[in-house]
């Protein structure tokens, strides 16, 4: 195997000499595509692994599972996965949740949006479609949280309908399959790329084909270190040929990153709860349209970037109603979400609670106990705090 800088050396001068696109030339050849598929599912029956989802593959079960998929490894998903089905066997047992138990289920896999259009595409099912999973193209389409790529994974693994996927894994197999050395994310390698993916399916059970093609990409065609010398289809591969497996597909550009400091406040109520041992702190459930929105989580910034604690403390009390007073650092957690690289401060405060829905806030705000807070769908960093409470003090109060 040569190495990347050489190999990308050989590639430009390849290019150079070649005025027609080879891809082309390679995934048009029917007698091509028939030698992939075929060494491809064959790998694909003797290496797939058992997975939960591979089990009674119903369109439910698959679109459950392609949603936690998104963005999350196979790994982590298995547990989730478990626990969602068994509490929510049916379309109508999640239509029939409150959103709340259905983020309960999803804290920890992040990206939360998912679990919210989840729930709305189920409640959408059981009004529309009296419950039924539908099993229409258009109709999978529309629901909540479904694009082009769960649509055709959706009908093609449990329905077995000829409809081609592209996500992470099969934009890589298919570049590095043709030698399309431009970034996935440039709109004629996506446009390349699921011409590919329809050419390739056979004409039964294309979700067999799809399945195989993103176990490849997931167990030996990886984004580093491709394993060439023990993949079914590597004689067939442009990329393997020319050495280029390790730059193909091109490197995506980077986000640039921003950093920013955020800040957190722990407030506790100055009325004790049951037998007046326990604290309980104030938090809320973050807004509409925002990050995490729907989780609960101690009083935080979310929105900008502060340059110190009075300045976030103001911006959150105008925002809120408080009338916060800082009192000690507490922790700092480093997190990352999107392009923000974020050092959230966080501090023990005191304010004086309105006794009822004083708080000017669209989402409502509540008073919880470390105990309490166990039950409720946290976000990664309300968590974290709730979890350095419980630790740090077994229940002594932050004030
Ligand atoms: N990644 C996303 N969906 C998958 C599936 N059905 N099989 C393997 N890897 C996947």
């Amino acid at each position: 195997m040569r190495s990347a800088s050489t190999a990308s050396l050989d590639f430009k001068a390849w290019l150079e000499s070649h005025d027609s696109p080879e891809h082309d030339r390679i995934w048009l050849d029917s007698t091509w595509r028939a030698a992939v598929r075929r060494d491809l599912l064959r790998w694909f029956r003797r290496e797939s692994r058992d997975l939960p989802w591979r089990v009674d593959s119903t369109p439910y079960r698959v679109w459950v599972s392609e949603i936690m998929l998104q963005q999350t490894q196979v790994a982590t998903v298995i547990d989730y996965y478990h626990r969602f089905m068994k509490s929510f066997p049916t379309v109508r047992d999640l239509a029939d949740a409150s959103e709340q138990t259905v983020l309960s289920h999803w804290e920890g896999l992040g990206y939360y949006r998912r679990a919210r259009s989840l729930h709305a595409a189920a409640r959408k099912i059981v009004d529309e479609h009296e419950g039924e999973f539908p099993e229409t193209y258009p109709e999978v389409l529309a629901l909540p949280g479904v694009g082009r790529y769960t649509a055709g994974a959706i009908l093609s693994i449990a329905c077995g309908q000829r409809l081609p996927i592209l996500e992470g894994n099969t934009q890589r197999v298919f570049s590095r399959w043709v030698a399309n050395r431009a970034p996935v994310t440039e709109r004629s390698a996506t446009n390349l790329l699921w011409k590919i993916a329809e050419a390739m399916l056979p004409a039964r059970d294309a979700g067999a084909f799809n399945q195989a093609a993103m176990e490849l990409g997931a167990l030996v065609c990886r984004p580093a270190s491709p394993d060439c010398s023990s993949c079914p289809v590597s004689k067939y591969c442009r990329a393997s040929s020319l050495g280029l497996q390790e730059v193909i597909p091109g490197k995506v550009k980077q986000l640039k990153y921003e950093n920013r400091k955020e800040y957190a406040f722990v407030i506790p109520s100055l009325e004790r709860c049951g037998d007046g041992k326990e604290p309980r702190y104030l938090i809320r459930s973050l807004p509409e349209g925002g990050r995490w929105a729907g989780l609960w989580d101690f009083p935080r910034t979310t929105e900008e970037n502060y340059g110190n604690v009075g300045d976030a403390s103001k911006a959150l009390s105008d925002e809120a109603g408080l009338c916060l007073e800082v009192k000690k650092k507490l922790l700092t957690i480093q997190h990352a979400v999107t392009r923000f690289r974020i050092k959230l401060n966080v501090y023990s405060a005191k304010c004086e609670l309105p006794r009822s829905s004083g708080l000017k806030v669209s989402r409502p705000w509540r008073l919880a106990t470390l105990r309490e807070m166990k039950d409720l769908p946290m976000s990664v960093t309300g968590r974290k705090i709730a979890d350095y409470l419980a630790n740090e003090s077994s229940g002594r109060e932050y004030a």
